[in-house]
């Protein structure tokens, strides 16, 4: 790889107020606390309201960095939103982000690669400035999944949730943040999990009614296990470094089940092993960016730490980096 010019210098996120539990979707569907827990780790996920979207939550988890790091937004020169949920087909999320933060002469696309996108889009800003095109890339994972979630399917429901987090990636030759990354797609595999067809110019209660995620889950799980550990590999090889090198890995959050079954065949502790599935469910491209929040507040993460961040699901598609943790 290139030798990476861009380092990671803050992060945000943000999750919506309004939590449903396990036991709420008790009353919604023929579930119960005690198989969910067991079959995916997760206890409840954050649902967004009904007139939050997901360039709101984006625009939330850049405010909270800003906060957080007492940085400025002003002179960022592209915005990258992750999601596979946007508000609408055009406009992009990261286009009402933009706008909304009030920021002026800054590029502003939407990447779709489901719940691999955050990983994407970190590659690409750290692309667009090692090049020397960009200086200053804002990287928003967020998603409303509970918009295209069909609360009548059992296997899919308990599973979602809606969130955001985001990092600030700007050009520094001297410490740079990335080490390596590997990507990959499997389309012929598409059809275990997509959503129905999108319409952003419906009401709520029309979206619900024709976008709904759909999903072969014992086929995607039996992929992830046995496809993430083959990637992880390739990246590793790429980095020239091994697993006991890294301190943390950063699987993205979709089951419990499957992380601990991906640390096992990799032969990587679990208490090493961030995951923000336990209060927030699966929330897509927003897992990753949440998961290593957490850890950040908790005082986890040290400067100088190598971390794994490992991102999989529909396409299907996973991409992984290797970074070391700047700030
Ligand atoms: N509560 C109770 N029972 C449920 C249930 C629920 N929420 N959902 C499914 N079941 C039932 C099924 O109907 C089935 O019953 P049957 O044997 O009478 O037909 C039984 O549980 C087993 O179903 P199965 O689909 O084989 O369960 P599973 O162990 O594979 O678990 C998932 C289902 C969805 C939790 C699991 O497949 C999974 O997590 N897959 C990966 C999904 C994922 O992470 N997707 C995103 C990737 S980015």
């Amino acid at each position: 790889m290139h030798q990476s010019k861009a380092k990671i210098t803050a992060i945000g996120s943000y999750v919506p107020e309004q939590i449903m539990t396990n036991q709420h979707l008790e009353k919604l569907v023929d579930t119960n606390d005690e198989w969910i827990i067991s079959r995916t780790g997760i206890s409840e996920r954050r649902i967004a309201s009904k007139h939050e979207y997901t360039s709101d939550i984006g625009y939330q988890a850049v405010l909270d960095l800003m906060k957080r790091y007492n940085k400025t937004v002003d002179d960022v020169d592209m915005i990258i939103t992750c999601t596979f949920t946007p508000d609408f087909k055009t406009p992009s999320s990261a286009n009402l982000i933009q706008a909304k933060l009030g920021i002026q002469q800054a590029g502003a696309i939407d990447l779709n690669a489901a719940c691999a996108g955050f990983t994407y889009g970190l590659h690409m800003a750290n692309a667009l400035i090692t090049s020397g095109l960009h200086k200053k890339v804002l990287v928003v994972g967020a998603e409303t999944l509970s918009k295209v979630t069909d609360y009548a399917d059992r296997s899919t429901c308990i599973l979602f949730g809606d969130g955001g987090g985001a990092m600030l990636v700007e050009y520094d030759e001297h410490n740079p943040s990335f080490i390596a990354y590997h990507l990959d797609s499997e389309g012929e595999k598409s059809h275990n999990l997509y959503v129905t067809s999108l319409s952003s110019t419906m009401n709520e209660e029309q979206l619900q009614a024709t976008e709904k995620i759909v999903q072969n889950g014992r086929e995607v799980y039996k992929w992830a296990v046995s496809s993430v550990p083959k990637g992880i590999a390739s990246l590793l090889q790429n980095a020239n470094m091994t697993l006991n090198q890294m301190n943390w890995f950063v699987p993205h959050s979709a089951n419990l089940r499957m992380i601990e079954s991906i640390c096992e065949r990799i032969h990587f502790p679990l208490a090493h092993t961030l995951y923000s599935l336990v209060h927030y469910g699966n929330t897509s491209s927003a897992t990753i960016p949440l998961a290593i929040d957490l850890a950040v507040k908790e005082n986890k993460i040290k400067r100088d730490d190598h971390l794994l961040l490992y991102g999989f699901g529909g396409g299907l598609t996973q991409a992984g980096i290797i970074i070391k943790w700047t700030i």
